[in-house]
């Protein structure tokens, strides 16, 4: 996979660990690997749900400065479509995903954030787009998806002047959904997952999907979106497990197989 991405799957989470010491900065080895990652996360059964983690000291201080500073023009031609893409595996993972930050989670380190489902922060994280200060933009999805999940005004102020949000502010403006002490951060993203193991899988896939394809598109498409997955719902067994159990057992008793 990578030297510094692993999958790590225990009780049905997978925990996908960026592993680059000091600064877990995102070099294109492990561009690579969070694609290698998220597709074997997509893929295998006995994995419910994603979290991404960078350890108890950093989440990730962003694309490796050190790797880009001697590429020209047509270098980040090349790569630049790799930037993206590592977010948008992680975006497309068709499962439930969070981030649990530590410390920093600046430029693509914010950037894999946004691309999770949810984002759980340390009391102590900071957060950020500082490629202003570089004399750049974000370029792994930050602009377009930091102005979807807080607002263009919001994204704005941050990604224009580069400044650094700690865990308060990022939970007010809505850049992260939870706050908790900083030992506590992989904890209760493993707790927030829990509750998708043994969940119904292809309805858990369809909710997510409808959600994120019809925030790209206009409210009719989306609502067709939206009628096709329901329907196909109905091809699934857990969709016939959920109300054959309510009607005999009253609401939330099923016990689902995730197919
Ligand atoms: N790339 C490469 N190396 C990095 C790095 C990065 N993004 N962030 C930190 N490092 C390195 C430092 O150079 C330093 O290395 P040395 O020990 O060899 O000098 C080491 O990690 C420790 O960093 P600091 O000494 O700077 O530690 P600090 O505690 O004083 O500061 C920090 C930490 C605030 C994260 C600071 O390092 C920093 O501002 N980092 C850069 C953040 C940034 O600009 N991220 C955006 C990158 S561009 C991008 O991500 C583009 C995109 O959209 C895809």
């Amino acid at each position: 996979m990578s030297e510094h991405v692993r999958l790590e799957v225990e009780d049905g989470i997978g925990t996908i660990r960026l592993d680059r010491p000091p600064m877990n900065a995102l070099n294109a080895d492990i561009q690579h690997g969070l694609v290698a990652a998220c597709r074997e996360a997509s893929e295998r059964s006995d994995v419910a749900a994603v979290i991404v983690y960078g350890g108890e000291r950093v989440f990730a201080a962003g694309a490796d400065i050190k790797e880009m500073e001697a590429m020209s023009y047509t270098d980040m031609v090349d790569h630049s479509g790799l930037l993206q893409d590592f977010t948008r595996a992680l975006a497309r993972v068709p499962k439930p995903t969070v981030a649990a930050i530590t410390g920093y989670a600046l430029g693509g380190g914010c950037e894999v954030a946004l691309a999770c489902d949810f984002r759980i922060a340390a009391d102590d994280a900071r957060l950020g787009q500082p490629e202003i200060l570089l004399g750049i933009i974000p370029g792994a999805g930050g602009t377009q998806r930091l102005a979807r999940l807080v607002g263009p005004a919001r994204a704005k102020d941050l990604v224009l002047t580069g400044r650094f949000v700690g865990a308060e502010e990022a939970l007010a403006i809505g850049l992260v959904d939870r706050v908790v002490p900083s030992t506590e951060v992989y904890a209760a993203a493993r707790t927030m997952m829990q509750a998708y193991v043994g969940g119904p899988a292809y309805a858990l896939r369809a909710a997510k999907e409808a959600i994120d394809r019809g925030l790209e598109t206009d409210l009719e498409t989306g609502l067709e979106i939206e009628r096709m997955l329901f329907s196909g719902l109905f091809a699934t067994k857990d969709r016939a497990t959920g109300m054959r159990s309510f009607v005999e057992n009253g609401p939330g008793k099923a016990t689902f197989e995730g197919a």
